[in-house]
């Protein structure tokens, strides 16, 4: 079992069950035509947010860190007509390409791309008090995570669906001696996971196109 194996089991997966799809292949052709780095969750992955926001019924969706909008898309298309998507992004190119991409899959109805720090945008969500986030996904710096993650409890209710990705980070999150950023942002939100009363929640880990990371899902209780 090797990365090509996992590659071309996602590629089966995809073929089988995640159809040809023209807003998203040229979201992803603009993101990289724009010099965006191709981080996005892979298509399976995208799959699954489309899948768990429709198991959730969400309505209300919030997203930290959009890059070109690829997982913005993968969530928004789960909305109703009526639902709404809003993704925080730091970086004015990104938020820009991200615009035109959500636009061009008919979804800018429904999504607002919030220019911004986003641990700023979480401040003034918050000061605006509108409704509950029924499903939060965090994939900005990982070094944020961990006040995402509390900014993101602030947002939801009970029931909302938090969703992290880069949790695992090639199983590195458990060599004590590895120091990366990243890394060490991947583990202190993981302890702060575990450690929230508020949360019931798992980590998944996961091979594909993209190598072996993971995902945390965990579900406010009430
Ligand atoms: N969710 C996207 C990928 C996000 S990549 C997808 O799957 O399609 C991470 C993004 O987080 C990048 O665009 C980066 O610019 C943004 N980011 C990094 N730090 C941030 C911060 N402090 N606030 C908001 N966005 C940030
Ligand atoms: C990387 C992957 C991600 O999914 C992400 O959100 C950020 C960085 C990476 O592979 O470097
Ligand atoms: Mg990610």
């Amino acid at each position: 079992m090797d990365k090509e194996q996992w590659a071309a089991v996602d590629q089966y997966i995809n073929t089988l069950l995640d159809p040809p799809d023209a807003a998203l292949d040229d979201a992803l052709r603009a993101s990289a035509a724009a010099g965006l780095p191709e981080i996005a969750v892979s298509p399976s992955h995208g799959a699954l947010l489309t899948v768990l926001a429709r198991a959730v019924g969400a309505r209300r969706i919030l997203e930290i860190g959009t890059l070109g909008g690829y997982s913005a898309i993968r969530l928004a298309r789960a909305l109703p007509p009526d639902g709404r998507l809003v993704t925080l992004e730091v970086n004015p190119r990104h938020a820009e390409v991200a615009r035109s991409n959500i636009a061009r899959a008919g979804l800018a109805d429904r999504v607002e791309v919030r220019l911004g720090p986003a641990l700023a945008s979480l401040a003034a969500l918050a000061g605006q008090g509108g409704d509950p986030f029924d499903l939060v996904f965090i994939d900005a710096d990982k070094a944020g995570y961990t006040e995402y993650l509390h900014a993101s409890l602030r947002l939801s209710r009970p029931g909302t669906l938090i969703i992290a990705d880069n949790v695992v980070r090639q199983g590195r999150v458990i060599e004590p001696g590895d120091e990366d950023v990243n890394v060490r942002g991947a583990r202190r939100f993981n302890e702060a996971l575990a450690a929230e009363p508020r949360l019931m929640a798992t980590i998944v880990q996961t091979v594909g196109v993209k190598g072996y990371d993971g995902l945390a899902i965990g579900v406010v209780l009430g």
